[in-house]
């Protein structure tokens, strides 16, 4: 078992372009002004636009929730605002957690940021909190995050059937996982 108390306090994680921050009330300006493009959405299922108090909402409760980990994903140069990374739904019994990320703007997909935090951040919930499982859902078009996932170590465990509906379409989700060695 995980101490359920171990998420009172996260760091800050580091990769060669990036500078993962514990999200909060400080990131308010720049996560409002990279909310995410419609093709982010689109990979992401966010059918709603947020709003400016559901930006301030979001930031307050990732600063004070002890059962996920969120972070600011940064670019280390010029401290460019890229997306939000984040470890949620703490199962401290069962040793789990489910798996996020977004990157908000398009034209920084492919540049190698997502698989930079997504490295970081399942090697910290692996190697650091010592989770057992970490899983995600990623829609079956989303051909970009499937491959930055294999390529990590998840595997795919099921499909839920039409579970996903964008521009009047269906689409199939997949579930995947990644099992620690130890
Ligand atoms: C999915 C996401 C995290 C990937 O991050 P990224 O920085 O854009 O991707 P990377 O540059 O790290 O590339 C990841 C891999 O995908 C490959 N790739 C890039 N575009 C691709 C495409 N259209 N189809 C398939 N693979 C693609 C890259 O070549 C790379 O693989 P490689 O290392 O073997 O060459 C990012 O694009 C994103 O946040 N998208 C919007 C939200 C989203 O989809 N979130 C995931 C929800 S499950």
């Amino acid at each position: 078992m995980i101490d359920p108390a171990f998420f009172h306090d996260q760091p800050t994680l580091t990769t060669s372009q990036l500078r993962l921050e514990p999200l909060g009330p400080g990131h308010f300006d720049t996560a409002l002004a990279a909310r995410p493009d419609r093709e982010s959405r689109r990979l992401t299922g966010t059918h709603v636009e947020t709003t400016d108090d559901d930006v301030a909402d979001r930031l307050h409760r990732a600063s004070i929730a002890d059962d996920r980990a969120d972070w600011a994903i940064v670019r280390s140069h010029d401290g460019m605002y890229v997306g939000e990374v984040s470890l949620r739904d703490f199962d401290p019994y069962n040793e789990s957690m489910d798996f996020h990320i977004e990157l908000s703007n398009s034209a920084v997909f492919g540049m190698g940021f997502g698989s930079e935090a997504t490295k970081a951040v399942v090697n910290y919930g692996l190697e650091v909190v010592h989770l057992h499982r970490i899983t995600l859902r990623v829609v079956d078009y989303n051909t970009r995050a499937q491959r930055l996932y294999s390529k990590i170590g998840f595997h795919p465990e099921g499909l839920l059937r039409d579970a996903w509906f964008w521009d009047g379409e269906w689409s199939d989700v997949i579930l995947m996982a990644i099992v620690s060695e130890h």
